[in-house]
């Protein structure tokens, strides 16, 4: 079971002449259980590649499969597979259109006919799955703070019951304890099995958490593959908006040195990998 792009490019602004070639070819498959990050500087096709997951978007040439099936703008069988990929967008605010935070969770489910104590189990789940505290529910989620939306963004879509769950720049705007508990709740997300899409710019938290990157530069995927291979490329191949972590950084130069440390932003990994490798050298 897998969520996959296949070669899809996409214009903007077809025709005019403004058009504008957002995406050039990108493949990715993305499996259930695991977290994939897509990363790249500001304008490379992030948000267009995760509305193009979420079929809000459709494929200029190249297709988009959901478990295996692609389908047409439009059709009735778009709007069926588009439930089993949850978006959460940029900015989450723009997703929101209910007075309260409860109404905003409960408008997915209710819509295909979730009623009583089933819709407010599907509620409950999702509050507690995206970490939302309980007693914003009969808030304004309009009138809530950065963190707090975007949870509630995160648990409108989890009502939706998804498979994958795309995020797009979740950690913007988070300080850095917001950035941690939102990371163990995606972690949470994904060892219940869904899939989890991470879009942003931030590369070290890419690093750290990802089972796999696509690295995407002005619409075109550079490299995908383990954390590992993404610094090791990046080490010696620049890529616009994106600098390696010093720990990274340190990691590669140590491998050139003949030291064989794991390429990656693990503090306690690479310290391992030093102290094996004084102990040979005794
Ligand atoms: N609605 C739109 N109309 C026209 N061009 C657009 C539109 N949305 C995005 N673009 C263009 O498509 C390209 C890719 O934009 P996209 O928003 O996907 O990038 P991004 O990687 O998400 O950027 P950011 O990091 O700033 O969010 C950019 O050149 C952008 O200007
Ligand atoms: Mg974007």
């Amino acid at each position: 079971m897998s969520l996959e792009a296949e070669n899809v490019t996409y214009s903007y602004n077809v025709g005019a002449a403004a058009e504008n070639v957002a995406l050039g070819g990108v493949s990715l498959t993305v499996n259930r259980g695991e977290w994939v990050s897509v990363v790249g500087h500001t304008g490379s096709g992030k948000s267009t590649l995760a509305q193009h997951l979420n079929l809000l978007l459709f494929p200029s040439s190249g297709r988009v499969l959901i478990d295996g099936e692609s389908a047409r703008e439009g059709s009735p069988r778009a709007r069926e597979l588009r439930r089993k990929v949850g978006l959460v967008f940029q900015y989450p605010e723009s997703q929101f259109f209910s007075d309260t935070v409860r109404e905003e969770i409960e408008f997915a489910p209710s819509n295909w006919g979730v009623v009583g104590p089933e819709l407010e189990e599907c509620v409950d789940e999702a509050v507690e799955a995206s970490g939302l505290d309980p007693s914003l529910l009969e808030s304004n989620p309009f009138r809530l703070s950065g963190g707090e939306r975007r949870r509630v963004a995160i648990a409108s879509v989890i009502a939706m019951k998804p498979d994958y769950l795309v995020l797009d720049e979740p950690t913007a705007g988070l300080d850095a304890s917001g950035v941690r508990d939102l990371t163990r709740i995606l972690n949470d997300i994904r060892s219940g099995g869904l899939a989890v899409v991470q879009v942003t710019h931030d590369l070290k938290s890419a690093l750290e958490h990802s089972d796999r990157i696509l690295v995407l530069e002005r619409g075109r995927a550079v490299i995908t593959g383990a954390p590992w291979e993404i610094a090791l490329y990046l080490a010696s191949n620049p890529v616009q908006g994106l600098i390696l972590p010093p720990l990274a950084r340190f990691a590669h130069r140590m491998r050139m040195r003949g030291i064989d440390v794991p390429i990656h932003c693990e503090v306690s990994a690479i310290v391992e990998a030093l102290e094996r490798s004084r102990g040979a050298r005794q």
